[in-house]
């Protein structure tokens, strides 16, 4: 059987979109709406960028008036003249950029949420394929990056533009010749500042790589602190997250020196221009053909330009870097969930559950294969068998976390596949078997279950589960916090409160794996009873490698290497003598002499490890 590859879905080809295409994009879906106050920054900008000419023009009658003829009446005049000047580009600089700056961050933070947004919509298989750490980068880092280069860059577009023009005007006014010399060396600059792009763009995308890097190592170091401690991998780690960080110090500066690369040949242009320039003008004035004044004007205005000539000539540079991380938030946007609700949905009716034919794959390694059975509703199906059966997958597969390769889960004779997805995973309560608690009370994180429970709901739940025996006890009580991802509970009160949560969700359809294996005998016979009341009159899966807690099952499925090779009760399959029937003897062996008893409170024997 070739299974078609479900963990590696063709990539998005996002990656080589048009920059016009991205930005139009960002344009479109985020920025758009701050046209209004975009134009008013504008407007600013206009006005600081036109001070710059001003001040330069109004060198020239300070020179050949008031320090030349000794105009002194004049003095008072362009001493306050400029001051104005001054002042306007202050007032105008300033508020441009707080225009700019407060639609930058209202931008980042919409694109932030709809980042996460959308990645909640997407399936396992995207997260299994993108670190934790590695989507935080995305979500935090690049949207940061992009803003503060979306910033910089709309502001030199805007205000140095006009700067440039205007200082361009003062220069050609005063002498067009002297700025034709000037500017000889602009066409020169032309070929290297393209060449340079697409290196900024690598090692840009690379430096935002090797970020997306950092964060998942940091990630999973934080995680993994404890059995990091005890196998004493700390100088392993440190060792490991120094090399990342000097992978990514590496492309970074790859990266800034290109950005760098492009001011420092206008520099070297202005040297030239400034060498041509003094020469031919300062003959001139030596002849008497120019006053000092337009000669200062001249200079003035030559100085000036290089600041937003500068700036100008890092705007696409900045706009490269900017498409990098454009791409990657684009690359999450542009990622499809695989699975989804149908286009018109059918109802959902209660009814047994059952499974027809099932195939299943990850990758290449089939883990379903050919699974049948039907889970009567409103009974209680067990399934057992050894580690990596296939047991968890049968949860996954009726949670629509992941869809069959082929054959059909049904629900009261639909198919999965065919009814709405939400209304689907409403009419299931799931405890699973790695516990998620979230780093907030007790009390809230049973509520998860369901949002709208009353205060006496929640408190009923907790105490069904035996979450209040723990939970009285603390300082707190149920609004103790759990700690980050529920560390500050043990693994047994984890399993309690995800237990109660799953109680508070009162769904039709109850899927329990290993709901008690982190429990001690006596609040396993608790909670046990508990589950039992609970799975009265709901259909009822259970995975359990301990058999003394299934016992009572209406049907037991055996599980091995994806198919059920034996199904009965507990009684029926220990009759028959099977692979049940040993596992039972294997147990109930280490038990001493009262084997009822005993098989109660029988230990986690994994029968993998037979
Ligand atoms: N996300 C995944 N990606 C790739 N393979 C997976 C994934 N999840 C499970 N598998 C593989 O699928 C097989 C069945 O896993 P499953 O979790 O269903 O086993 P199980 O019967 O629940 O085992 P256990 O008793 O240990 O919980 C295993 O071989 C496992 O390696
Ligand atoms: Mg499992």
């Amino acid at each position: 059987m070739s299974a078609p590859d479900l963990t590696n879905p063709p990539r998005a080809a996002s990656g080589e979109m048009a920059p016009t295409h991205l930005l139009g994009r960002l344009w479109r879906e985020h920025v758009k709406a701050y046209w209004p106050r975009m134009i008013a920054a504008l407007v600013l900008m206009t006005i600081e960028g036109a001070t710059l000419g001003a001040a330069a023009y109004l060198i020239q009658p300070l020179f050949d008036q008031v320090l030349v003829t000794g105009n002194t009446a004049m003095v008072t005049w362009a001493a306050f003249a400029i001051a104005g000047i001054l002042l306007v580009k202050a007032v105008a600089g300033f508020g441009q950029r707080m225009i700019i700056v407060s639609i930058g961050l209202k931008v980042v933070t919409e694109l932030q949420a709809r980042l996460l947004n959308h990645l909640l919509t997407l399936d396992g298989r995207y997260f299994q394929d993108h670190a934790p750490g590695a989507l935080i980068e995305r979500v935090r880092g690049d949207t940061t990056a992009l803003q503060a280069l979306a910033s910089s860059a709309l502001m030199t577009a805007g205000r140095d533009t006009i700067a440039l023009v205007s200082l361009l005007v003062v220069m050609f006014a005063t002498d067009w010749r002297w700025s034709l010399l000037a500017l000889v060396g602009v066409p020169l600059m032309f070929f290297p500042v393209v060449a340079l792009q697409r290196l900024i763009r690598g090692f840009t995308h690379a430096a935002r790589e090797a970020a997306s890097r950092l964060s998942t190592q940091m990630d999973e170091i934080f995680h993994g602190i404890q059995s990091i401690k005890v196998n004493r991998l700390e100088r392993h780690q440190s060792e490991g997250f120094q090399s990342e960080v000097n992978r990514f110090l590496g492309q970074q500066r790859r990266a800034e020196r290109s950005k760098a690369a492009t001011p420092a040949m206008v520099d070297i242009m202005a040297a030239g221009a400034c060498l041509l320039v003094l020469m031919v003008g300062g003959a001139e004035i030596v002849a008497g053909e120019k006053t000092v004044g337009q000669f200062m004007s001249f200079f003035t205005a030559l100085a000036l330009v290089l600041d937003p000539v500068r700036r100008l000539s890092n705007l696409s540079a900045q706009i490269q870097a900017g498409r990098a991380s454009l791409e990657r938030l684009y690359e999450v946007l542009n990622a499809r969930p695989h699975i989804f609700s149908p286009a018109s949905p059918k109802p959902i009716d209660t009814g047994d559950v059952s499974f027809d034919n099932v195939h299943f794959a990850y990758g290449d390694a089939a883990v379903l294969n050919g699974l049948s059975f039907t889970a009567e509703e409103g009974k209680t199906t067990a399934l057992v068998g050894p580690s990596g059966a296939g047991k968890t997958t049968v949860f996954g597969l009726l949670t629509r976390l992941i869809d069959p390769v082929s054959g059909a889960v049904r629900i009261g004779g639909t198919a999965t596949t065919e009814v709405d997805l939400p209304d689907l995973r409403d009419r299931i309560a799931l405890v699973g078997q790695e516990t998620a608690l979230f780093d907030q009370s007790i009390h809230e994180n049973i509520r998860l279950g369901r949002l709208d429970a009353s205060e006496a709901e929640i408190r009923a739940a907790a105490e069904a589960a035996s979450v209040l025996e723990f939970a009285d006890a603390l300082p707190d009580g149920l609004a103790t916090p759990v700690g980050p991802r529920g560390s500050a509970l043990s693994g047994g009160q984890r399993q309690r409160v995800a237990i109660a949560r799953a109680m508070l969700r009162d769904a039709p359809i109850l899927l329990l794996d290993e709901p008690t294996s982190a429990l001690d005998a006596k609040s396993e016979l608790l909670v046990q009873e508990a589950l039992t009341r609970l799975s009265e009159g709901r259909t009822t899966l259970v995975i359990a490698h301990r058999l003394s807690t299934i016992r009572a099952a209406d049907l037991i499925l055996v599980m091995d290497q994806g198919r059920v090779v034996e199904r009965g009760t507990h009684t029926e399959l220990l009759a028959s003598g099977g692979v049940y029937a040993r596992l039972h003897a294997l147990q109930s062996a280490g038990e001493g002499a009262d084997p009822q008893g005993a098989l109660d409170h029988a230990d986690d024997t994994r029968p993998n490890k037979a």
